[in-house]
């Protein structure tokens, strides 16, 4: 099954809670929470506090995307604040066998991010140690930009890899999807698709997230 992992990066921040409240109530599955440093990503957006605000208030699988340098240093405090899932760069770890340790010791569950340029090789000694691998559709930083069309057949390229190796890792995919581009997303073998601007920049969230499912 498809899950939708709306991007609260793109949410209204003083109604916070009322736009996670309503993607829940609209069905989505996953919340994807976009942390950026102003380092690794030429943006910063929020930390763990924000996160933590959010605790007890929704049932939401918390999917957190880590846009930051030396993450090690932050995992725990991500996971206190109610992460079941984080998501780290693999360009942004010197040594990710260790921070995929790291993240497994805490109990939840652990994916690699990979930026459009960086190859799908990379993940050849550490797929077998993962819950689910974040491709990119964007240069991460920012929120409304463009779907880069060779994603597409990178994640074919990394279904097949996957199955290949009869692994059981999920795919996600970040990044300038929406209603005309999902279907193509999810087809090349995506199964759990972020949104950001698609879904909090609408007027009815709700018709928004049905029409993501139909198209789906
Ligand atoms: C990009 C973020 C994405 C982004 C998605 O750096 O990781 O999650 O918010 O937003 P849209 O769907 O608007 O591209
Ligand atoms: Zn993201």
């Amino acid at each position: 099954m498809v899950k939708i992992a709306p991007s609260i990066l793109s949410a209204d921040f003083s109604r916070l809670l009322e736009n996670v409240s309503e993607v829940e109530k609209a069905g989505v599955e996953y919340l994807h929470i976009d942390v950026m440093d102003g380092h690794f990503v030429p943006n910063i957006s929020f930390g763990a506090p924000v996160l933590k605000s959010l605790k007890g208030k929704t049932n939401l699988f918390i999917d957190v995307h880590l846009m930051i340098e030396n993450p090690d240093l932050y995992i725990k405090d991500f996971v206190d604040a109610g992460a079941d899932l984080i998501n780290v760069h693999i360009e942004a770890c010197r040594h990710i066998h260790r921070t995929i340790q790291l993240i497994k010791s805490y109990g939840v569950k652990v994916a690699v991010t990979l930026n459009p340029g960086t190859p799908l090789h990379t993940l050849d000694e550490i797929l077998p140690e993962l819950d689910m691998v974040l491709l990119m559709s964007v240069n991460p930083g920012f929120g409304g930009q463009s779907y880069i069309e060779s994603t597409t057949k990178k994640i074919e390229k990394l279904k097949k890899m996957i199955s290949e190796s009869g692994l059981n890792c999920e795919i996600e995919v970040d990044g300038g999807i929406n209603l005309s581009n999902v279907k193509e997303v999810v087809k090349a073998g995506a199964n759990i698709i972020v949104a950001g601007s698609a879904i909090f920049n609408t007027s009815d969230i709700d018709a928004t997230v049905k029409a993501f499912r139909n198209a789906i």
